[in-house]
């Protein structure tokens, strides 16, 4: 389904993934990501995948910019950016689409690459039928 959304604020928030970019941790993948997020009162923060040698503990950009947001009280959100180096604009792996689910399955998410390519998709279209336990929500 089409995604509307201002384009200023997307392309901040895709120059915001950009900058987080750079911090990436990424020495066996040599894949560096960086991801931001934003909330609904407009606060912008941001991730970048962090690798480790015992491989299964990496994690990735978007869940390191969703759990910072979500450490600093935020619970609402409204759109994230995610930027890497590949051909087509990077997609939000199956672990990182379900962590998002959590808080907004209407998220805007935005993919893009070096060339700046957008891809913009509803987080409830990138994860048909995700699980969500509502009994267990406070
Ligand atoms: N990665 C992310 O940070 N986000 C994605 O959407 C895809 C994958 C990271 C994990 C790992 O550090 C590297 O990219 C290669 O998979």
């Amino acid at each position: 389904m089409a995604v509307s959304f201002p384009d200023a604020i997307l392309n901040e928030l895709l120059r915001k993934a950009f900058e987080a970019r750079k911090n990436a941790y990424a020495p066996y993948s040599r894949f560096p990501v960086g991801a931001a997020i934003l909330t609904k009162n407009g606060t912008i923060h941001t991730g970048c995948n962090i690798e480790n040698s015992s491989f299964g503990l990496t994690i990735c950009a978007e869940r390191v910019a969703l759990n910072k947001a979500v450490s600093e009280g935020e619970r609402h959100f409204n759109a994230i950016a995610v930027i890497a180096g590949s051909k087509e604009p990077v997609s939000p792996c199956g672990a990182c689409r379900q962590a998002l689910f959590e808080f907004q399955p209407e998220l805007v998410v935005v993919m893009s690459n070096l060339q700046f390519e957008k891809k913009i998709i509803k987080l409830s279209d990138l994860l048909p039928e995700a699980f969500y336990n509502r009994t267990n929500k406070d």
